[in-house]
């Protein structure tokens, strides 16, 4: 994916050019709109990223950015003027809820959240002024599965432009275009820098409307990524199937596992039948991915933070998709208008490349201690 045309001797990887400025012979093209003129607007490795992640998802154009939190919120302001109303679904990231509510909201955008279990019932919420629907799907820490066919069917009945975040999939089992959605964004800090050293995002657009309209909108606000951190993320691209895949394995075999532990309430993992959206899962995806959640029995948070504390390998850490495993607690960021009533304090883990074996005996071992006992 996205080699340079080969002529004898040509590096299998396009060239890093670092540069803010770029000189031109001749002054009417400084001007004549025919040229890249200033280093903002990209170079030889970006175009490369971007053809890569249009052909990863199937979209006519790719705008790139400097993190996956600045890929949500470029594409809900290249969407949205004021006076506008918008959708978000209830399960979505944290910071793109604190963007809706604490700076869209000064624009005169107005946000409200939905039940991420909706379909086509959103049409209850949607108003003369709804502009924009905003999913991640699996909601990155509770793991509801939206069903986006039934949900794009009505936005494109009613001229609504739909965006998917769709890192939890990396664009390899979950395709939102061709399910009918605009726009896809991705964190590419995940699966794509896959080694936890580097902030990255991409915005793809189904259509040349979409992605002019996100193209202008991150050209008016300077954005701009640097070529070392762009080439990271494109080597990320080389291998980015076979440590998806592995991570993939693992924490479904993990998932499986700790479903029938006697601490565990509930394991919340989309390709397991026991999901309330597995139905929606088997249709729309064609493969599970690293990150999935657990309920413990209710226990302190004492006894939560000492679960943690005591595993080996799992470190604790806000992200998924690199190289290492990581585990968070989620309820303090449990920031939702709607109750999904887990019923224990909800723990999120992303699988890395360690052994799956060692991996399941790291959180075995640490369950062993948790100490139900003072709930009785
Ligand atoms: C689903 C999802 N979208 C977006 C982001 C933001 O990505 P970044 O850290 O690259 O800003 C994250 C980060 O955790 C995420 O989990």
């Amino acid at each position: 994916m996205a080699r340079p045309k080969i002529k004898a001797g040509t590096s299998v990887n396009p060239k890093i050019t670092r540069s803010s400025t770029l000189l031109f012979d001749k002054a009417d093209d400084l001007y004549n709109g025919k040229h890249r003129i200033y280093g903002r607007h990209g170079s030889e490795v970006h175009d490369a990223l971007e053809k890569a992640f249009c052909t990863l998802e199937g979209g006519v154009a790719c705008t790139l950015t400097p993190s996956g939190l600045a890929a949500n919120t470029l594409s809900i302001l290249a969407n949205t003027k004021t006076g506008d109303h918008i959708l978000v679904s209830d399960s979505s990231y944290g910071p793109v809820r604190n963007f809706c509510n604490n700076l869209l909201e000064r624009f005169g955008v107005e946000t409200e959240y939905f039940p991420p279990s909706l379909g086509g019932d959103i049409e209850s919420y949607v108003k003369d002024n709804t502009r924009l629907i905003v999913l991640e799907s699996p909601g990155s820490l509770s793991m509801e599965i939206q069903d986006l066919p039934a949900i794009t069917a009505l936005a494109q009945s009613r001229g609504i432009t739909t965006v998917v975040d769709n890192t939890w999939s990396a664009g390899l089992v979950y395709n939102p275009l061709k399910l009918g959605a605009d726009i896809v964004v991705h964190s590419a800090t995940k699966y794509y820098g896959g080694h936890s050293d580097v902030l990255y995002g991409a915005v793809i657009s189904a259509d040349k409307k979409h992605g002019e309209l996100v193209r202008k909108t991150a050209v008016a606000l300077g954005n701009s990524s640097s070529p070392d951190d762009t080439y990271v993320v494109l080597r990320g691209f080389r291998s980015v199937i076979p440590r998806f895949e592995k991570q993939a394995k693992t924490a479904l075999s993990i998932a499986n596992e700790l479903a029938n532990h006697p601490k565990i309430k509930r394991v919340i993992h989309p390709a397991r039948a026991d999901h309330p959206d597995h139905k929606i899962w088997a249709r729309d995806f064609s493969g599970s991915a690293c990150l999935f959640s657990i309920v413990l029995e209710p226990c302190p948070e004492a006894e939560v933070l000492a679960f943690l504390d005591r595993l080996k390998l799992f470190a604790k850490g806000f992200s998924f998709g690199g190289y290492e495993s990581l585990i968070i607690h989620c309820d303090p960021q449990l920031n939702r208008n709607f109750n999904p009533g887990f019923g224990g304090p909800l723990i999120r883990l992303a699988c890395g490349l360690e052994d799956g074996e060692d991996l399941l005996a790291d959180l075995c071992a640490s369950l062993e201690e948790l100490n139900l006992d003072q709930m009785a």
